[in-house]
């Protein structure tokens, strides 16, 4: 261990007024960003926040991370919640400790690099709102993305912690790319740009305790600047990783209060303060205090998000991010992507190929969002992709990325992939090696522009140029101009009493209460059906009040008659997901249990041309071509975002647009028709 076992024994006789550590290691909790956003999916509302607010900024931490990552997609998305505002409430309450975001470099809080206007405004904003450390961070690590708001951050006088993200490729620290050398030589990057402080980002809880202490050790003998350490807890590994970081002498450390600790958060913090109470390294925090902080939550705040709890697997730790190196949060995201294709049974084949579409697209680190690219091209490899043609359905995301929009990737990209994905490409088909934000155009004003008469702020304005579906409806609901959704509610202690009740009655097989109306007789037009879901049967009676029911069967999109279907691509079993060919035998069933909804009038029959077919569930982002267009087979259509990555899908035929069935922010199922060409 040598000179840098740096943690002493001290004796303490008196807990309550022990002696101040030689070198107290320093704390910043993440509980109200990163602590919900990986325990309960970014829910987190700040009416939740306010009651510990003023008790958390008395503990005495380094820094309260409450904003940026997810928190503003989600906020404005899901909770009809102004981001801004949060940062000017919660900033009443903290008075003492400074505020912390996480800052994705050009790409801010979104997913794609956006223009210099943009990340500029935005920091400004930010720090004028009560930021106070901008953690900036680079999903590849080209730190050229940083400078414009580097630049903005020193402008505004406030602190620029500089991430590198930390990866690996097999599973310890090593090999030809993310090394000790890459780790250090990222870091006197880092100085150079006047970091104040550096953070090793391990989003994955990839980092064995003992790469941590050589790691750390190295970094505090090659900078003087404060090193801080965010390891997740996911793989397990990270509370051994935190105190191996400790011995080697790191500044800082990530933790969240025990009640959003673990599973893919962090470790909490209480066993840290407890483990290095009379140490050199003591934090000096006050145990008391913690556990009155996690009173609050356990019993005022934690009852309204523990339906978001994933309790599918009773282990809170996920052994396959130490078997496959994936970050908890991308495995999550693609299990739920394989669920909504019907293809769980498919996992096994994303592990396999993942590794391979990582290294076709330069062996990048797995962060958000390069984890979501990667992830959701590997899925549509295994989904789409047959003998004949690899990467088949190539998304906008891995376009840009091989076009260099994203930036310098660790090792160069597979040129087959390069080309293929820049066939056609927008921007055009020679990828560019400058920093992206000098290709990206200024945003601003363009936004500025489509939201006259709904608002000037310029709040707002760079919410939509961030967000412009989803932020154009939240300033709709913010304005008045339409009414959000019931769904976007806030769930009440109230909420959670009443599911609580049921659930209690369920337990005591006392739910099914009997109904106090009498059934009707039953008319003469009862029909009666059979229904079967799976090996299930049911007879179903159906009375129509008032006359006659009709039965209105939804018709299937018949198959194109012309062009011709080759007999690999029918045997192949995934035959429903490739947009021009035809639907899978459970779609065209006749949809008895939803008619006669299912059938509306205005939706178009397949008799009148070739349908396009969602391939996958989605929200449409917009229609490239509109009706009356005309459109060669393989053109664009329509821009489908799945699972945050953007899809152009494909013309099944060539002919006119005769009809679109859907508007930008509308949300379709898989196999819905989204256009008719005849
Ligand atoms: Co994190």
């Amino acid at each position: 261990m040598g000179d840098h076992f740096k943690v002493k024994m001290q004796s303490i006789n008196d807990y309550e007024n022990r002696p101040k550590a030689d070198n107290p290691v320093k704390i910043q909790d993440l509980t109200l960003r990163d602590g919900h956003e990986s325990l309960f999916a970014s829910r987190g509302r700040t009416e939740d926040m306010i009651p510990i607010a003023e008790m958390m900024d008395e503990v005495g931490f380094w820094g309260v991370e409450v904003w940026g990552g997810a928190t503003f997609d989600t906020m404005h998305r899901l909770l009809n919640e102004d981001p801004w505002q949060r940062l000017r409430t919660l900033k009443r309450y903290f008075k003492k400790t400074p505020f912390s975001m996480l800052l994705r470099g050009q790409n801010v809080v979104g997913y794609r690099n956006y223009g210099d206007d943009v990340a500029q405004a935005f920091v400004e904003k930010a720090a004028e709102n009560g930021m106070d450390i901008f953690r900036t961070f680079d999903a590849l690590n080209d730190f050229r993305n940083f400078e414009t708001v580097v630049a903005a951050i020193k402008d505004c006088g406030k602190h620029f912690q500089g991430c590198i993200c930390y990866s690996l490729t097999e599973p310890r620290m090593g090999g030809d790319v993310y090394n000790l050398d890459y780790y250090l030589d990222k870091a006197k990057d880092l100085e150079k740009m006047q970091a104040d402080s550096i953070c090793i980002k391990d989003t994955a809880g990839l980092m064995a305790p003992y790469d941590a202490f050589e790691l750390i050790k190295a970094l505090k003998e090659n900078t003087d600047i404060p090193i801080h350490l965010h390891s997740h807890f996911t793989s397990g590994m990270a509370p051994m990783t935190h105190l191996k970081a400790v011995e080697a002498g790191v500044d800082v450390i990530d933790t969240c209060m025990s009640s959003y600790a673990y599973r893919t958060s962090h470790p909490a913090v209480e066993p840290l303060v407890m483990s290095l109470i009379g140490t050199s390294r003591d934090t000096g925090f006050d145990m008391k205090k913690l556990a009155e902080i996690n009173v609050v939550l356990e019993k005022e705040v934690l009852p309204k998000y523990k339906h978001l709890l994933d309790d599918s697997k009773v282990s809170i730790i996920d052994i396959n991010a130490l078997l496959h190196q994936i970050p908890g949060g991308m495995l999550s995201n693609l299990v739920n992507q394989l669920r909504e294709m019907d293809a769980l049974d498919r996992m096994d084949e994303v592990f396999a190929k993942l590794p391979r579409v990582r290294r076709d697209l330069g062996q990048i680190p797995l962060v958000t969002p390069t984890s979501q690219i990667v992830g959701t091209q590997t899925v549509n490899n295994v989904l789409f992709d047959d003998d004949d043609e690899d990467y088949k359905m190539i998304t906008a995301q891995v376009k840009d990325l091989c076009y260099g929009l994203y930036g310098k990737t660790a090792v160069p990209i597979s040129s087959k992939l390069q080309k293929k994905a820049l066939k056609g490409y927008e921007r055009g088909t020679k990828p560019i090696t400058c920093r992206p934000g000098e290709v990206l155009e200024p945003e601003l004003e363009k936004a500025k522009k489509e939201l006259k008469g709904l608002t000037s702020d310029l709040e707002d304005i760079i919410l939509y140029a961030l967000y412009p579906v989803t932020g154009k409806k939240f300033l709709m609901y913010k304005y008045g101009k339409e009414t959000p959704p019931d769904s976007l509610k806030a769930r009440t202690l109230e909420d959670v009493k009443k599911t609580d009740e049921i659930l209690a009655k369920a337990k005591a097989g006392t739910l099914v209460e009997k109904s106090s109306k009498d059934a009707p007789a039953k008319g003469k037009h009862t029909r009666t059906f059979n229904v079967f879901i799976e090996d299930e049967y049911f007879e179903v009676s159906v009375d129509e009040l008032g006359g006659q029911p009709i039965i209105t069967y939804a018709q299937p999109p018949v198959a194109p008659a012309a062009p011709a279907i080759p007999p690999q691509a029918l045997a192949a079993q995934r035959v429903a997901a490739l947009p021009a060919l035809r639907p899978a035998p459970s779609a065209a069933k006749p949809s008895l249990l939803k008619s006669p909804e299912a059938a509306p009038s205005s939706k178009p029959t397949a008799a009148e041309g070739i349908p396009l077919i969602a391939p996958m569930p989605g929200m449409i982002l917009s229609y490239i071509k509109e009706v009356g267009d005309s459109v060669e087979k393989g053109d664009s259509v329509v821009v489908l975002e799945a699972m945050k990555m953007e899809n152009s899908l494909p013309a099944p035929a060539s002919g006119t647009i005769k009809s679109t069935n859907y508007k930008s922010g509308d949300s379709v199922s898989k196999n819905d028709v989204l256009c008719i060409i005849g």
